[in-house]
């Protein structure tokens, strides 16, 4: 299924919440470092018109493809993983009055069953949000060892451990798998008792996506060039999706607040705005956090 034939629909996250507390204006100019399907850029740009001074940057070819509407209105778009894009535009000394990071996958990712997200749409095992990148889910659960997989659903996906531990052994008896409907499959037969909310299948999922992706340290370390991106007077906004992000976004945000004079950033958000309360329509913001900061 191409993209082109079934337009994506994306709703950003926390939308309100980030137009008011990132509050854009007129002639500023605007970095999105994970501007996926442009939900928040519409809005953003909408606002201040500075698309020749605006950066959008995804790591997912689709996602750019669907950018191109505001490059044909001069915006600048960036194909690459944001860390990447983040230590360019440091390098070139650019600044920005606005910053947004909106973390996690985005609704056609997950939708679109050969990207291989998602345990309800049955596809190739993947996870790649950038096709360019050789590792994939698939290579991760048939290859590693058991205290590695154990690792990344316990750590990544925020499995309890003996649960991890049971899951990894039925994934190991069944090898090899190449779907994500039999990953799911396997853990269904392993999970133990009943389940309401959550599926089973989540955290691991979840676990081999940030593993795939390397999600974590793209955020711990992109998080300390913000100071340097924004201008005196810019705000940051981070939305996050699991607690292991928004803790990172949280300590960053205290140590460059907290220096006396010499911080860097003033906290706007002392508690994150959360999904459940501020978004309740949108199903994908049920466990969004967003956090923002200025810079002194
Ligand atoms: C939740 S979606 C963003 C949606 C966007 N705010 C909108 O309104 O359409 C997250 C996007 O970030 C991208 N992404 C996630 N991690 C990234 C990274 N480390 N570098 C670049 N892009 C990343 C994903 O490919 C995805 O398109």
């Amino acid at each position: 299924m191409s993209i082109k034939e079934h337009p994506p629909l994306h709703v950003p996250v926390l939308l309100e919440s980030v137009l008011q507390l990132l509050d854009p204006k007129l002639g500023e100019n605007y970095l999105d470092l994970t501007a996926g399907y442009g939900g928040h850029a519409d809005a953003i740009l909408g606002i201040t018109t500075n698309y020749a001074e605006s950066v959008l940057v995804d790591r997912d070819e689709c996602a750019i493809r669907t950018l191109e509407r505001f490059s044909t209105q001069g915006a600048r778009l960036v194909h690459t993983d944001f860390l990447a894009a983040a230590r360019q535009l440091v390098s070139q000394g650019t600044q920005f009055s606005l910053i947004l990071i909106d973390l996690g996958v985005s609704s056609p990712q997950l939708d679109i069953a050969s990207r291989g997200f998602s345990f309800t749409h049955d596809g190739p095992l993947d996870m790649r949000m950038d096709h360019r990148n050789q590792l994939t889910a698939e290579r991760l659960v048939n290859t590693l060892r058991r205290d590695e997989l154990v690792r990344i659903i316990s750590e990544y996906g925020e499995e309890p451990a003996g649960v991890a531990r049971r899951y990894v052994d039925a994934i190991i008896s069944a090898r090899p798998l190449h779907t994500t409907g039999e990953l799911r499959d396997v853990i269904l037969g392993a999970h133990v008792g009943r389940w309401q909310r959550t599926h089973p299948a989540t955290r691991t999922f979840q676990g081999l996506r940030i593993a795939v992706n390397d999600e974590l340290r793209q955020v711990e370390q992109v998080l300390p060039l913000m100071t340097q991106l924004l201008r005196p007077g810019g705000r940051v906004g981070v939305i996050s999706f699991h607690s292991l992000e928004d803790r990172m976004v949280k300590r960053y945000f205290a140590e460059q607040s907290q220096a006396g004079y010499e911080a860097e950033l003033q906290i706007l958000t002392r508690k994150p705005i959360d999904g459940a309360t501020y978004d309740v329509h949108n199903p994908r913001a049920r466990s969004a956090k967003l956090r923002v900061a200025v810079k002194k």
